[in-house]
């Protein structure tokens, strides 16, 4: 429970998040899809929280996020980066593919954890909490190709986590793309994963596949190692590290 929690106050205040950046055209639905997790290049499963995300929460025990800076890529609920918030991230940026996700889902719940995180603060006078909001947050929405094209996020990032964002093929060269483009060269990567996603062509194995072979083709020189593994489910799951190696 979050106390007087005025859900009028909040939708103003969202008004006002100033750096929300908009992507003109992106896909946007004015209904929640009830059908379906996924519908690719429209919907891509915003608003479930994902099994990886928790694996990922409980291997983010082992990181230290005080003073740095973290891209929850392709965020959803905001979880990974709202922990790193709580566990004293500096600044930490929120991206997801769809901007309903983003407005109905990801801010709603970093705003919340922002009153938990300060819990002092008067609930009728959010103006401290959305100036540290702004100071702390970033919130993008759309495709990673766009993304990168645009360069809509503002720096490159001590840490990116990201979870089950591996599951389509015809999206890993794109997600490749912004790790190299926004993470800093001593930065970690996490990527938390399903070894296989049945139906859709994705899995642990050919996202390893395609960094080894833009590796041999120079296209990045990044080392992976898988640091976490959940073997309890159906489908096995992972944690890969990705960092760049230091040039002595
Ligand atoms: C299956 S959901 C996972 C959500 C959340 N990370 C979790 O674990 O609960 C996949 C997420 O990846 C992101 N995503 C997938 N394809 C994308 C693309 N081409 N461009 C941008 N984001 C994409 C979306 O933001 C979507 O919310």
């Amino acid at each position: 429970m979050y106390g007087p929690f005025d859900e009028n106050i909040l939708k103003s205040s969202l008004y006002h998040i100033n750096n929300l950046r908009y992507l003109t055209n992106s896909y946007k639905f004015d209904t929640l899809p009830q059908q379906s997790d996924l519908v690719p290049n429209e919907y891509e499963g915003g608003f479930k929280i994902w099994e990886c995300t928790e694996d990922l929460l409980i291997y983010s025990g082992k990181l230290d996020f005080k003073n740095k800076s973290v891209l929850d890529l392709g965020c959803g609920s905001g979880l990974l980066g709202i922990n790193a918030l709580m566990e004293g991230a500096k600044n930490i940026c929120f991206q997801d593919f769809n901007h309903d996700v983003m407005l109905n889902f990801t801010i709603p719940n970093v705003w919340i954890n922002f009153f938990n995180l300060y819990n002092n603060v008067d609930f009728a006078n959010p103006d401290f909490i959305l100036n540290e909001m702004n100071d702390r947050c970033n919130f993008v929405y759309g495709d990673w190709g766009q993304i990168i094209h645009m360069d809509l996020i503002p720096m490159k990032y001590d840490y990116i986590l990201t979870s089950e964002t591996i599951y389509n093929l015809d999206n890993f060269t794109k997600l490749h793309d912004m790790f190299k483009h926004y993470i800093k060269s001593d930065g970690k990567i996490y990527i938390a994963a399903k070894s296989h996603y049945f139906g859709v062509g994705g899995s642990v194995h050919l996202f390893l596949k395609m960094l080894t072979e833009f590796k041999l083709n120079k296209k990045n020189n990044f080392i992976y190692n898988i640091c976490y593994n959940n073997d309890e489910g159906i489908v096995p799951r992972q944690i890969i590290e990705l960092s760049i190696p230091s040039i002595e």
